[in-house]
Formats: structure tokens, C-alpha cells, sequence
């Protein structure tokens, strides 16, 4: 039977990920540890599928904050069952899906500019003419 606990290290070696990402990731609150009688920091098995879930989210280009809540809501020791990853995946998907449409219409623009390098505020379509990107807040807005 597999140990129910596993040191950092051993979390590591399964995950691929570096020691300092799982601290990283703890500190952040997406996953926890415990200390064994010899004080050192220990994971329950669970861990391993928690930060699947967090390297494969990480992977679609969700931002950190995004996952941490949708691993909030589930107990802090829980393996995210099956529904749970469909639930977040399911929204992950519409965001990702939106991402997309995005970076294509902004690709689509781009190609007029290659080998262009005008910046025309009346020809390029990556350039903010008269500033009609003002409206959508704060921050760059086509990139
Ligand atoms: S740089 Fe010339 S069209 Fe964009």
C-alpha cells in the first residue's frame, strides 16, 4: 500500500515540478502541508492530482488567482473528483475559447503590419486612433 504521506521532494519527482513551485503554490493557499514528527514538511497523496489540476489549468493560460478560487471551493485535502474537473474545466474552456477569439482577431490585424511597420494611426488596425480605446478601461488594450 503507498504511503498516505510524501515528503516534498517525493512530490516533486512525481509532479515534474520544481520544490520552490510547490512552496510557490502553497504559499498561494492551492495546496497545504502538514508537518511529520520530525518536523518536516509533508503532503497528503491527494496533493499529486491537485497540482495536476493546477499545471494543466496553468498550461490553458489560466491565471493563478483563477484557479485558486476554483480550488477553494473544494475541501482543502480533497482530490478534485471528476464533476469538480469538469465544473472548472467547463469554464476554463469559455475563457480559454474567448482568449482565442481574441489572439485570432488580433493575429488577423497583425498581418497587414508584417513588413509594414508604419503605425498609422489612420492605417494600421493595431493602433488606438483617437484614442476610441478609452472607453474600455485602463491598460493596453490591444495586446
Ligand atoms: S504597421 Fe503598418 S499597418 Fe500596422
Amino acid at each position: 500500500m503507498p504511503a498516505r504521506h510524501l515528503s516534498v521532494g517525493q512530490v516533486a519527482e512525481r509532479s515534474g515540478l520544481p520544490i520552490s513551485t510547490l512552496h510557490f503554490y502553497e504559499r498561494k493557499g492551492l495546496i497545504v502541508s502538514t508537518r511529520n514528527s520530525a518536523n518536516h514538511r509533508v503532503y497528503r497523496r491527494e496533493v499529486l492530482r491537485r497540482v495536476t489540476v493546477i499545471k494543466v489549468a496553468q498550461n490553458a493560460g489560466v491565471p493563478l488567482s483563477e484557479i485558486a478560487e476554483a480550488l477553494s471551493s473544494l475541501p482543502t485535502h480533497s482530490v478534485p473528483s471528476t464533476e469538480d474537473w469538469a465544473r472548472m474545466s467547463e469554464v476554463w474552456h469559455d475563457d480559454l475559447t474567448r482568449r482565442i477569439e481574441t489572439l485570432t482577431a488580433l493575429r488577423d490585424k497583425m498581418s497587414m503590419c508584417i513588413g509594414c511597420g508604419c503605425l498609422s494611426v489612420k492605417r494600421c488596425p493595431l493602433v488606438n486612433e483617437n484614442d476610441h480605446l478609452a472607453g474600455e478601461g485602463p491598460g493596453a488594450r490591444l495586446l
